[in-house]
């Protein structure tokens, strides 16, 4: 595919030299300064689509709030970045809580999630005044409650609930169905215990729901069903013991295109048709239409991400097919290995080169599956090219490692012609820094 055909994300284009250029800067510059592998954000992008959401949501006249999933990409200089845009961000652990807590966010606008949260956990939400804590099971309702009266602080909470929607994902990444290990199963009756138990705590207040049918989802069917499925609910709580929720947060999901196999809509479109459904079925049904909350992690970052590699050696097995490695792999992206997860790449610097040829792109770890890129068409590669992996946003330095001691990589923002380092590359001293001796 020759570049003039190529449909390219947010600001990246191909400028006069034939190189790839993202945020105005020329990437071969990036990869000089920083080195590979590297991890380049457009933040232009971040922008738009942050407030594209919040856009979609004004238009409808509801009340909203975008809490940035932070588990798609967390690092001080992301979470500044998303107070700027004023979003609110979902933590999931004491670690991406004080990553916030180090980036100044405002506290009100955390929320906290997890499946397990500690008792250390919770006690860090409740000391630094986290703004809601999204209550996943009994143990932790008792848990919350017992601090909440210690601490005599009154929290907002809401209830996880498990709609009972198998969203067509992978395995893995689909956690909305009944058997999963997240939430209150919403048909079985616990949903309504816990929803039960909190109103009758006198620190716990409980403002809402909350679902996530899980990830990558393409079609906006599954969170219309889990809507419907919910406000249905709503209605027989309204009558039974008159709980009106202000708070509705149907979670983040939203798929985005990876390669030509991946459609999607637009964020824009996802928001308008979910709250949609949340409005015609508010009228339908009597309810008070409550504040829409979203946790979109993916479809902020992940097609804002690029990642840089130097090629080195290749090894052409006749007849079967040649491989091309680089300096990362499933270190730094561990989705291909873990997901069966596609991607599509340029060599950056040769980006008006038309001889293609078929190759498959290998990462340097120690095992045979740590392949990047399976089958792709580019130009011809020699040891010292620049490879860029498109899309990698979203839980690629998030899930990174150091599978075989490879150090992390940096990562750098740019915007309007400027770079700027956000996290350093991890040094040999980085790496052995926990090691006694
Ligand atoms: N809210 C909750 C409660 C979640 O569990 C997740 C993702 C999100 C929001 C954000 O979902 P997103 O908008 O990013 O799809 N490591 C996997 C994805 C795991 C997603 C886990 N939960 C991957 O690389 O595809």
């Amino acid at each position: 595919m020759e570049h003039q055909t190529r449909h390219f994300n947010g600001t990246t284009t191909v400028n006069e030299k034939g190189h790839l250029e993202i945020g105005g800067v020329d990437v071969l510059m990036l990869a000089k300064e920083y080195g590979t592998p590297l991890f380049v954000y457009d933040v232009e992008l971040i922008r738009e689509r942050s407030r594209g959401f919040k856009a979609t949501f004004d238009k409808l006249g509801v009340t909203s709030q975008v809490a940035y999933a932070s588990k798609a990409f967390s690092s001080v200089g992301m979470f500044q970045l998303i107070k700027e845009e004023g979003l609110s961000l979902d933590v999931v652990s004491s670690g991406e809580l004080y990553t916030a807590l180090a980036a100044d966010f405002p506290v009100e606008r955390i929320h906290f999630h997890g499946n397990n949260k500690s008792e250390h956990e919770l006690r860090m939400a409740l000391e630094h005044k986290v703004g809601c804590i999204v209550v996943d099971n009994f143990y932790e309702l008792q848990l919350l409650e017992r601090l909440c009266v210690e601490y005599n602080q009154q929290m907002e909470i809401l209830i996880r609930v498990t709609p009972g929607i198998e969203a067509h994902t992978h395995d893995y990444i689909l956690t909305g169905q009944e058997d999963s290990k997240f939430g209150f199963d919403l048909q079985n009756g616990q949903a309504e215990s816990a929803m039960k138990m909190a109103i009758s705590s006198s620190h716990l207040q409980p403002i809402g729901l909350h679902c996530h049918i899980g990830s990558q989802i393409f079609d906006t069917t599954g969170f219309v069903l889990a809507a419907q499925k919910i406000m249905g609910k709503l209605l027989e709580w309204k009558n039974a013991f008159d709980y009106e929720p202000a708070v509705l947060n149907l979670g983040g999901g939203f798929g985005i295109r990876y390669t030509d196999e991946d459609d999607p809509i637009t964020p824009a479109e996802y928001v308008h048709e979910i709250v949609t459904e949340v409005i015609n079925q508010s009228e339908k049904l009597g309810l008070t239409m409550p504040e829409i909350w979203i946790e979109p992690g993916r479809s902020l970052v992940g097609d804002a991400g690029t990642t840089l590699y130097t090629t080195g050696s290749t090894k052409e097995v006749p007849n079967v097919r040649k491989y091309v490695s680089v300096d990362g792999g499933m270190s730094d992206n561990l989705r291909p290995a873990l997901y069966d997860a596609k991607y599509e790449a340029v060599i950056a610097n040769r980006m008006n080169d038309k001889e293609q040829e078929k190759v498959s792109i290998a990462g340097k770890c120690c095992e045979s599956g740590d392949m990047l890129i399976w089958d792709i068409e580019l130009p011809e590669a020699a040891a010292g090219d620049i490879l860029a992996v498109f899309c990698t946003g979203a839980y690629g330095y998030s899930m990174s490692n150091n599978y075989n001691r490879i150090p992390r990589p940096a990562v750098v923002f740019v915007e309007n012609g400027e770079a700027s380092l956000i996290v350093r590359r991890e040094s040999y001293e980085d790496l052995v820094k926990l090691d006694v001796f």
